[in-house]
């Protein structure tokens, strides 16, 4: 039987393929001397390096030969890809097939397809969309290494699987091995403005926009999609949440409608966020009443014409009566009735609504020792349960206040059983750093994804929360906030970019370990050097509890200046303004009390195992003991520390560990490339002077305000 390919797809194939062997062939010889080239950072988890000549001879069972059974765009992107990164690893030309014959191939096919070419194939029944097959597999005497799904999106991921092993060195003789993601939604969110600027991102201007545009050149947003395709992530919301109303004109989707283009091939849905108001502000209604029938047609109309323009349209974040946005309360409306209006225009074209959970009155009484921001999702939604439709989705973030470097998880996440939730956190580390600080946010993430909320006393993980698992909902799962810029490297920082793979990688699989994911990334970043990996993997593994220790221990919150630029210590700026960052220091203690007994009863959103964990101090935990009770200075801890004690030491061992970060990384000199070699070292020794202003800050404000001195007479006296 022969499927052939068109043969203009063939010739233009061969005609890149040569361009890319020779450049691979230079790349690769400067690869064997004893420092690699320099490298931007621009390829991020997709180096697909040379590999040394013995790990290459593992390959050689490899077919030469690559056939798709098929033809779209998503599938001719897999295609090439696995020729790009087949010829770059192993300098090898695989031939792309104009049908299966005579030679043993690697398959690329949908299970439709697959079953055209053998029948008797006993294909996984299992696998959900997006899931794949790997299976080496002889057919007719032929041996071929099959990559298979239910939709093209899935072949996809699978090849961008098979190239991951080859890079990492792992074998890919006799596989057979279905993957498939957790959960439907796995997005991303960008928050760019229309001018250019990106809300809280370090990576340079948006990739998307600029002056008021989309920009003409949109290379970089297909270069985006294609790191976002390689770890499964399937939308991207591509304007900021704080949503300019103008990106509904009609002659701004038909531009949106280029980016869309960009994202096609890798099989990236494009989304975008829109105010609420928009119906009136663009100046079509005199309102925008989410149970107006004309407001309902005006939706309806809109996002009809988006998808004429955009038949694989996304969908909508929507952010509404918080921080200033217009929202239902206008009106008197629920929540609910807001999403449902936006919802059921785009429900007939397959499209969803998120609506953001982030809604709190930011003008709070801070003299009010009952007032507390963090009840705000959990009082705003849960009476809403079960009144959002069936394509609108909760969007929470993963902790009641605003990523902050430590937080208990959102008690909403457990309070939704009749509604659609997905786990928002943030890739881009607006508390955590801003990228000039090494703050590796998987093993957070991790810890919130696997917290047991205990509902109604069985094991509940927020995952299977968020995934929609636990309550049987349609669709569910995970957003992260990434602000990519148009900096070569992405993030701003090469190292950084470990938390956008391990975002990606927990969204497809939130049981993977912190230390799978950041071996795997680090291997496909740095190379599979053992001390490269080692080094590297420690380092990242080991910065969340730095950068805490550092800056904001014991569940305070970030101590950082909160009204201004969320980066710099300024424990004052939390305090006295409506914003409901409180620690509440004063000269006997520090903590917020979200006691059900004498606190703000936050404590009792949640179920009533995990109320006990926390409402005793004698079980919560020591890292969260500042969020959930006020205690004197000179509380002993479950360590057997004091609080006061704990602050000192913690921020001297931060700035110390901090400063080793240095060592550890020239250890790696001559192993890594020199660009980023000289980058990431320049940024652990800023690092490390701004962890000794963040100490000093924080203990001379600490001391000032308790009065008591460090017992290693470091503070005070
Ligand atoms: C944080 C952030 C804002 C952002 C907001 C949100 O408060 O500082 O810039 O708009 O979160 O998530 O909506």
């Amino acid at each position: 039987m022969s499927l052939p390919l068109s043969s203009i797809r063939a010739q233009s194939m061969n005609l890149w393929l040569r361009i890319l062997i020779s450049a691979t062939v230079l790349v690769g010889a400067r690869a064997l001397t004893p420092l690699a080239a320099a490298e931007s950072g621009a390829d991020a988890w997709l180096r697909y390096s040379a590999l040394d000549a013995q790990t290459t001879q593992r390959y050689e069972g490899l077919p030469r030969e690559v056939v798709v059974l098929g033809e779209s765009p998503v599938l001719n992107s897999a295609q090439r890809e696995l020729i790009y990164g087949v010829a770059r690893m192993l300098r090898r030309e695989l031939r792309s097939g104009t049908g299966l014959g005579a030679e043993d191939a690697i398959v690329l096919a949908t299970f439709a397809q697959l079953h055209v070419l053998d029948p008797s194939l006993r294909l996984p029944q299992e696998l959900t969309a997006d899931g794949y097959w790997l299976k080496s597999s002889r057919i007719r005497g032929r041996k071929y290494l099959i990559v298979a799904a239910s939709t093209d999106r899935g072949v996809l991921y699978g090849v961008f699987d098979l190239l991951s092993r080859i890079a990492r060195g792992a074998s890919v003789s006799a596989l057979d091995e279905m993957q498939q993601p957790y959960a439907p939604i796995r997005w991303v969110n960008q928050w760019d403005n229309l001018d250019g600027r990106i809300e809280r991102g370090y990576g340079g201007p948006s990739i998307f926009f600029v002056d008021g545009q989309v920009r003409e050149d949109l290379t970089r947003a297909g270069q985006y999609a294609r790191l976002l395709a390689s770890i499964g992530i399937n939308g991207c919301t591509v304007n900021n949440v704080n949503a300019d109303p103008h990106v509904l004109d009609n002659a701004f989707i038909a531009q949106v409608g280029r980016i869309a283009d960009a994202f096609r091939p890798w099989g990236v849905q494009v989304a975008m966020s829109v105010d609420l108001s928009s119906p009136k502000v663009l100046g079509d209604l005199d309102t925008f009443d989410p149970l107006d029938p004309r407001v309902a047609e005006w939706w309806k109309g809109k996002v009809n014409n988006i998808y004429k323009l955009i038949p694989d349209f996304g969908g909508f974040v929507v952010k509404a009566d918080s921080e200033g946005r217009l929202g239902p309360s206008t009106y008197g409306r629920t929540h609910a009735d807001a999403a449902n209006v936006i919802a059921r225009a785009l429900k007939p074209h397959g499209g969803v609504v998120f609506y953001r959970a982030f809604v709190y009155n930011h003008h709070l009484d801070w003299h009010d020792l009952k007032n507390d921001r963090a009840k705000a999702a959990y009082d705003n939604f849960h009476p809403l349960d079960g009144a959002f439709d069936d394509n609108a989705i909760v969007q929470i973030k993963n902790g009641p206040i605003d990523f902050q470097v430590r937080e208990p998880v959102s008690p909403l996440l457990g309070g939704l059983r009749r509604t659609n939730e997905a786990i928002e956190v943030q890739i881009t580390q607006e508390y955590t750093g801003q990228q000039r600080h090494l703050c590796l946010l998987v093993p957070m993430w991790k810890q919130a994804l696997d917290f047991d909320m205990r509902i109604d006393g069985n094991p509940t993980p927020v995952k299977d929360l968020a995934a929609g698992r636990v309550f049987h909902r349609p669709t569910g799962g995970f957003a992260g906030v990434a602000n990519v810029g148009m900096d070569a490297n992405w993030l701003g920082s090469p190292l950084a970019m470990a938390n956008l793979y391990g975002f990606g990688r927990l969204a497809w699989n939130p049981n993977l370990s912190a230390e799978t994911i950041i071996d795997e990334w680090t291997r496909l970043s740095f190379g599979n050097d053992p001390l490269v990996v080692k080094t590297i993997s420690a380092m990242q593994l080991n910065s969340w509890n730095v950068y805490e220790s550092y800056t904001g221990p014991l569940g305070a919150g970030t101590l950082t200046n909160i009204t201004g630029n969320h980066y710099d210590p300024a424990p004052e700026s939390s305090e006295e303004n409506g914003w409901g960052q409180w620690h509440r220091a004063d000269h006997a203690g520090i903590g917020m009390d979200r006691t059900v007994a004498t606190g703000t009863g936050f404590i009792g959103q949640y179920s009533p195992a995990v109320q006990k964990l926390y409402e005793l101090l004698a079980n919560c935990p020591d890292n969260l003991l500042l969020f959930f009770h006020h205690v004197p200075y000179t509380h002993v801890l479950h360590s057997g520390k004091t609080v006061i004690q704990h602050v000192y030491d913690s921020h001297y061992e931060g700035a110390e560990q901090a400063r080793e970060f240095i060592s550890q990384w020239k250890s790696l000199h001559g192993y890594i490339d020199e660009d980023r070699y000289s980058d990431i070292l320049g940024r652990l020794q800023y690092q490390a002077g701004e962890a000794i202003v963040w100490r000093d800050t924080i203990c001379k404000w600490i001391y000032g305000k308790s009065g008591i001195p460090d017992d290693k007479g470091r503070v005070g006296k």
